[in-house]
């Protein structure tokens, strides 16, 4: 067998050729692909599609779910969910965006994290919590995060 082969645009393009309102499903996939929808992406799908480009760029900023910017190798979820900030999340977060020196959530310049907010992770009796790659981080204070951070 052979590896796998890299899925480009035109591929996806295809899969949904002839379908009406395949716009929105074309950028899913292009994200679920690439993790992103860069400029590129844009280019190559109006090249193959019906699509202007202005109008794909339209969709892209109009719907959160299509991110413009390559996503950070580390992913990190905030909670900013009730129990989670009423037990000090804002605490937390600043550790964190001290930590990375990050003054909002994004992507940290080296590309290393993307800090995300997020509304209730779903174990509140762990608050503060925070997700970093799927894995959650409970029960944090100042120190804990600075601790778990750098082992990243
Ligand atoms: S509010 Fe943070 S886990 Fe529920």
């Amino acid at each position: 067998m052979s590896g796998t082969k890299e899925i480009t645009i035109l591929d996806i393009v295809n899969k949904y050729q002839g379908k009406k309102g395949a716009l929105i499903p074309i950028l899913q996939d292009v994200q679920k692909t690439y993790g992103y929808i860069s400029n590129a992406s844009i280019e190559e799908i109006a090249k193959h599609t019906e699509y202007a480009e202005s109008d794909i760029f339209g969709v892209t900023t109009f719907y959160a779910q299509f991110k413009d910017e390559k996503p950070g190798k580390h992913n990190i979820k905030m909670c900013q969910g009730t129990a989670c900030h009423v037990i000090g999340a804002d605490n937390i977060l600043n550790v964190i965006f001290e930590e990375l020196n990050m003054k909002d959530y994004g992507n940290t310049p080296d590309g290393k994290f993307t800090i995300e907010e997020v509304a209730c992770l779903g174990c509140c009796s762990l608050a503060p919590v925070v997700m970093i790659d799927g894995e959650v981080f409970g029960k944090l204070t100042p120190d804990k995060i600075r601790k778990i951070l750098k082992a990243y």
